[in-house]
Order: structure tokens, then sequence, then C-alpha cells
């Protein structure tokens, strides 16, 4: 079974929607392998994010990130990765469809709620990011 990583953004943190978020995966047929709370640093920050860091929304990107704790999580389901990625909605909260995370729990297009791999390569890499110890 396919396996990809979805984070809890400080923004649906701060609000409360940990568990509305984890409600919704787990309806959908998402089956949660993984999960913890941290705080990234702004150099872990700009680590995961590294593919953006020419962008002009690079600096509020990694500040947002960093504002507050995150919730990374694996999860698992058939097609997970693709799945997951429409399940959530498009970037901008306020494009997203009605009934994705996205667009209900997010608000804009930098406070959207969730992160999602977006290819099964970088859900290898970004789970591994956040769970690469044993766990201890
Ligand atoms: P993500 O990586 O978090 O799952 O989001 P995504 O693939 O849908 O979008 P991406 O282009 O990878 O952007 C990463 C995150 O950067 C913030 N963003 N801000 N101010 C802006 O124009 C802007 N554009 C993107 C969002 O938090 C987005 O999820
Ligand atoms: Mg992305």
């Amino acid at each position: 079974m396919e396996r990809t990583l979805l984070i809890i953004k400080p923004d649906a943190v701060a609000r409360n929607a940990i568990g509305e978020v984890l409600r919704r995966l787990e309806g959908e047929g998402f089956v949660i392998r993984e999960l913890r709370m941290t705080t990234l640093t702004q150099e872990r920050a700009r680590a995961f994010y590294d593919v953006h860091r020419s962008r002009p929304f690079f600096a509020d990107l990694v500040e947002f990130m960093t504002s507050g704790p995150v919730v990374p999580t694996v999860l698992e389901r058939e097609a997970a990765v693709t799945h997951l990625r429409k399940f959530i909605g498009e970037t901008d909260s306020t494009q997203a469809a009605k009934g994705t995370i996205r667009r209900e729990i997010g608000t804009d297009v930098q406070c959207n709620a969730v992160h999602a791999s977006d290819s099964t390569e970088n859900a290898a890499r970004e789970i591994g990011f956040f769970f690469s110890d044993n766990g201890s």
C-alpha cells in the first residue's frame, strides 16, 4: 500500500483543527501510520521547502511554517499521493473546491491548512525528513 506525507500547518494547529483534519482523512480511507507534533526551525523549514528557495514567497513561507507547531503525519492508502493531493484541494484555499480540507479549514494562498507530498519520490524523502529516527 502506498504512503505519503501530510503536514497539518501552523494555521490549522492554531485554530484547533488537528482533530477535524484527521477525521476527514480517516473518513476518506487514509490510515494514519505515523504522527508527531514538532516546531520547525528556520533551517529545517528552509530545507523542507528548498525547491521554492528562489520564489518570491519563500521568506514568508518559512516564517509561516515556523510560526507554531506542525503535525507531520504518514498516511497509507491505495494511490495515496495522488488521492491526497486531490482530496486537500488547490494551493489557494479561496480557489479550492468546496468540501476540500484547504477550502474548509484554510484561509488563503499561504495559510492553507495542510501540505501533501506531490510525488512518490518526494513522499519517501519527506517521510524520512520527519520520521527517520526509531521513535524512542
Ligand atoms: P504544499 O507543498 O505545502 O503541499 O503546497 P502546494 O504543493 O499546493 O504549493 P507549492 O507551490 O508547493 O507552495 C508551497 C506553499 O507555499 C505557500 N505559498 N505561498 N504567497 C504565495 O503566493 C504562496 N504560494 C504558495 C503555501 O503555503 C503553499 O502551500
Ligand atoms: Mg508543494
